[in-house]
């Protein structure tokens, strides 16, 4: 991974806003076309309305004009492997393929390398509706 990625990420980390879990995650993208898109977790006090990380680094790299995915990095602090949660995880498959890498970090760093074919096997994605009738 980058450094670049990661300084993204956790520059994302820091202006989360996380006043009822009090657990900032940032996440960075970087692009196909090497741009990088970063977002923080934002809750609510309607706590299902809450967004993750993941999903606004989505959100800004499609804002962008990006659509594919080379390499995702996730950080979180804790003791605890901060992975991108289930939903999450199928916004990533839009737009990025089985063997994209996903950095798991802690703040002080790189913790563990997945791909996102590991944390979502036999994953549904835009592919299984090309052919639909
Ligand atoms: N969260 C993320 O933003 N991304 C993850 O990968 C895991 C969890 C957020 C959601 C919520 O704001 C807080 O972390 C605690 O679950």
């Amino acid at each position: 991974m980058d450094d670049a990625l990661f300084a993204a990420a956790r520059s994302a980390m820091e202006q989360a806003y996380a006043p009822y879990s009090e657990f900032s995650v940032g996440a960075a993208i970087r692009g196909a076309d090497g741009g990088i898109y970063a977002g923080c977790n934002v809750e609510n006090a309607a706590y299902p309305q809450g967004c993750c990380a993941e999903a606004a680094a989505v959100s800004a790299m499609v804002l962008a004009g990006e659509r594919a995915i080379a390499e995702v990095c996730v950080i979180g602090a804790g003791p605890a492997l901060v992975t991108p949660c289930g939903g999450c995880r199928q916004r990533l498959r839009e737009f990025a393929a089985d063997h994209v890498p996903i950095q798991l970090c802690g703040p002080d760093g790189l913790r563990k390398t997945v791909t996102l074919g590991e944390l979502l096997p036999l994953a549904f994605g835009p592919d299984n509706l090309g052919d639909a009738e």
